[in-house]
């Protein structure tokens, strides 16, 4: 087992609790149009939902579903030059939407500078996109702005000019964000700040471009995990749920580093009042070297089709970047299912990583619990680390119709047999492909034959995965039920 893997499973193996709630939420919460991954979608009888990257090279990503039920989404593109918006009636289809420019900046002068990190929002009968521009003598000299439309479509809308926000100072100011809470609108945003790159500010406002508060610094960046290559507490996402009301933030340089903590405050607390907010003393979502995923961060929050947490980032499917890691355009869109713990809080856990979106199975013989992995075999655990319990379903390539089982802690590797041996390797003249059958115990549930043993099954025998011819009291044990 390599060291990170090694890692992951000792910092995180069994959370206790808070997980087996999250897979009982999980489990509980899976319905029609769930986030799940293809051939378990086209196995479930839905549409084939979606693969990430959702959108490739779309930094800062942002997707919101309107109350038309259609989604949207804009983002950071790589020439940093004008503001896009998509529109798609599913997730998926975001990858394949046309994609309109609504504004490009001036050929010079204010506004001539880096654009970045565009946001969509919708209140007061209003479109309104917030964003951060610099000016074409220091791109860097980035101040917020928002545009607004009363138009129904914001793709096809003519925008309002852009109104500067002016917030406490003149100075390096970024990734506005806003909310409503308990009737105030709020806009948190990033600014620069003694001795560090940026912190994060929080004030109540007037107008979709006015202040009507002094700002408040509610987050500095102080930790190592803030602090690697720029000094940096930014792109903030909030997401309200269980009596609190929770803001994401990225922290560290825009490579490798880059990584997102949490801040949490009661939702009956003053939130212009700094001590409100408590942040996590470790980042919550971090490069992940088995999924190959690296600087995941600058989220954003949304629902699935069936009204599941969905959780919006950007992140790379390589650690080493050439240059400046700013001009590097690979920080694709990609989407995941947010998970919850007992707790109330978030369990963001790992990015899932390239390809199909993963799905846990529940073996029909041992309800309540799901498969997990220890990097090497797999056994039936009552509450497994969240990744570890996350499986990619993906096609068999060499062999039609197929899927071969992959790990997402283990990018590359996947469920291989030698005779009736299950492990998780990346053994040649092993078999890792799998015919799936619809469940023999119970046809809403999955099983998995062998391609090249047919009649053999993975079966779960003493708490262990095997492949097995299945014994006439085993067909429960061979029956698994998918879940987000
Ligand atoms: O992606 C451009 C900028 O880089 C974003 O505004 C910021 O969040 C990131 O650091």
């Amino acid at each position: 087992m390599n060291d990170s893997l090694n890692r992951h499973f000792s910092r995180r193996m069994f959370l206790g609790s808070g997980t087996a709630a999250a897979a009982a939420f999980a489990i509980a919460g899976a319905g029609a149009g769930s986030l799940i991954a293809a051939p378990a979608a086209a196995a479930a009888g839905r549409s084939v939902p979606l693969i990430n990257p959702v959108v490739p090279q779309r930094a800062d990503p942002w997707l919101m579903k309107h109350t038309d039920g259609k989604y949207y989404f804009t983002g950071s593109v790589p020439e940093y030059d004008r503001i896009i918006v998509r529109s798609s009636p599913t997730i998926a289809g975001l990858g394949s939407a046309g994609e309109a420019v609504v504004w490009t900046r001036p050929a010079s002068g204010t506004m001539g500078g880096h654009i970045w990190a565009p946001e969509l929002h919708h209140f007061d009968g209003k479109w309104h996109i917030y964003f951060a521009a610099g000016d074409s003598n220091d791109v860097f000299r980035v101040r917020i702005y928002v545009i607004s439309t009363a138009a129904a479509d914001p793709t096809t809308a003519k925008w309002e000019p852009p109104v500067r926000v002016f917030t406490h100072a003149d100075t390096f100011s970024l990734d506005a964000t806003t909310f409503e809470h308990g009737g105030t609108r709020y806009l948190l945003w990033a600014q620069s700040d003694t001795g560090v790159n940026s912190s994060l500010y929080i004030a109540s406002m007037s107008s979709p471009s006015t202040l009507s508060s002094a700002p408040v610094r509610i987050a500095v960046p102080t930790m190592d995990w803030e602090t690697r290559g720029f000094k940096v507490n930014e792109g903030a996402a909030v997401i309200k749920r269980n009596g609190r009301i929770f803001v994401t933030f990225s922290a560290s340089a825009t490579d490798a580093n880059y990584c997102m903590g949490l801040l949490t405050a009661d939702e009956n607390a003053e939130l212009l009042d700094a001590a409100s907010w408590t942040k996590t003393p470790t980042p919550v979502f971090t490069t992940n070297e088995g999924s190959k995923q690296y600087g995941p961060g600058h989220n954003s929050f949304t629902v699935d089709e069936a009204g599941n947490d969905v959780l919006v980032y950007h992140a790379r499917s390589y650690r080493n970047i050439v240059g400046d890691p700013l001009y590097d355009p690979n920080r694709h869109a990609r989407v995941q299912r947010l998970h919850w713990n007992a707790d109330g809080t978030p369990n963001f856990d790992i990015p899932v990583g390239d390809g199909e979106l993963p799905v846990r199975l529940e073996p029909a013989s041992a309800s309540g619990t799901l498969l997990a992995h220890d990097g090497v075999t797999v056994t039936a655990a009552s509450s497994p680390m969240l990744g570890a319990s996350q499986f990619r379903l993906a096609p068999g390539y060499a062999k039609k119709n197929s899927v071969v089982i992959e790990p997402v802690l283990t990018k590359g590797r996947y469920l291989r047999v030698q005779g009736s041996t299950v492990t998780v390797a990346t053994t040649e003249g092993s078999s890792s492909a799998f015919l799936q059958r619809g469940g023999l115990s119970d046809a809403t549930g999955t099983s998995f034959e062998s391609v090249d043993f047919p009649g053999s099954f993975l079966v779960l025998r003493d708490g262990a995965l095997v492949l097995a011819k299945v014994g006439k009291n085993e067909r429960a044990a061979a029956t698994f039920f998918l879940r987000p």
